[in-house]
């Protein structure tokens, strides 16, 4: 698998509610590779602040060469990266992991929550793709509140998939847990469940998939010091008791090969 560390420039950078931004940049290479669920490290300071290069799902991609990433300013480097400008320059190393295993021939379930809608897109846009009719597919999409989600709607609802929203506070759709809505909802026979978002919700969505003995993927985080399997920084348990690195080995995975401790 091809990676390259580009220098890519800044097309757009978006702000949104509650400190969340979308960053749209060139990066030919990059985009023309990654793959949904893959992930790029990104140098978001000049010099040595921050030293480390931050990692970030990538949330979609354009053929004609634009990435885009989906964030939200939660310290040094994130609020670094909300302040770039159109044409500034960044270094950006991509595209790192592996990402989901699309099964086209099954019924796909998107489950997407936080900052976890991040890659959801890219996937729903790559098995609408490949699939053409992807009508029969769902999109669960969990926020806080409606305004951390709203402004993403209309990228998933352009590709056909049916889409239910939950949001805590109930100012849009299902007023509670996205997993909510997952355990009430009757899925089509032999679909696939493929999920990123808060810990706590792909264990909840793990267990219900596991009761119904429906396959599932989640992309999972960890602090990341290098994205490369050099640093080791990333191990997390896994299932049968041996540790896997989630920049290598991930950060998708089989929800069954994991240890979960929620
Ligand atoms: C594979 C992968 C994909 C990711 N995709 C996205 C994405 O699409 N959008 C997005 O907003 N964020 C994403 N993250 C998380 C993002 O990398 C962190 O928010 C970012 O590194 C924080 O950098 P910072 O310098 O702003 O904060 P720091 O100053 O480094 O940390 C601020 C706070 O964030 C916590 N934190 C830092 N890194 C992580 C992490 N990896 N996971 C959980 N908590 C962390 C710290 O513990 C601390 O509490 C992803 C992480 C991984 C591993
Ligand atoms: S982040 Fe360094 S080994 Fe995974």
């Amino acid at each position: 698998m091809s990676q390259y560390q580009e220098i890519a420039t800044v097309a757009r950078i978006e702000k949104f509610a509650n400190k969340n931004f979308r960053l749209t940049l060139d990066c030919p290479q990059i985009a023309a590779s990654a793959k949904p669920g893959q992930f790029v490290m990104i140098r978001t300071g000049i010099g040595k602040d921050p030293l480390l290069r931050r990692p970030f799902s990538v949330h979609q991609t354009s053929s004609g060469g634009r990435l885009q990433i989906y964030f939200k300013v939660v310290g040094r480097g994130t609020e670094i990266l909300a302040q770039v400008k159109t044409d500034q320059e960044i270094s950006v190393l991509g595209p790192l992991g592996r990402g989901f295993r699309l099964n086209v021939n099954a019924p796909a379930i998107l489950i997407g929550g936080g900052l976890g809608i991040a890659p959801m897109l890219f996937l729903a846009k790559e098995n609408c793709r490949l699939k053409r009719n992807c009508a029969n597919d769902l999109v669960l999409l969990g926020a806080r509140e409606k305004n951390e989600v709203e402004h993403l709607l209309d990228d998933f609802k352009r590709l056909g998939l049916r889409l239910l929203i939950a949001t805590d506070d109930g100012s849009l759709g299902h007023h509670g847990l996205v997993t909510e809505i997952l355990q009430s909802t009757i899925l089509p026979p032999g679909c696939t469940v493929y999920t990123c978002g808060p810990e706590a919700m792909m264990a909840g969505v793990s267990r219900i998939c596991q009761a119904q003995d429906i396959p599932c993927q989640v992309s999972v985080e960890s602090v990341m010091a290098c994205g490369m399997g050099a640093c080791l920084g990333c191990s997390r348990p896994a299932k049968d008791g041996s540790y896997t690195h989630v920049c290598l080995n991930g950060p998708v995975y089989d929800a069954e090969d994991l240890l979960w401790t929620m």
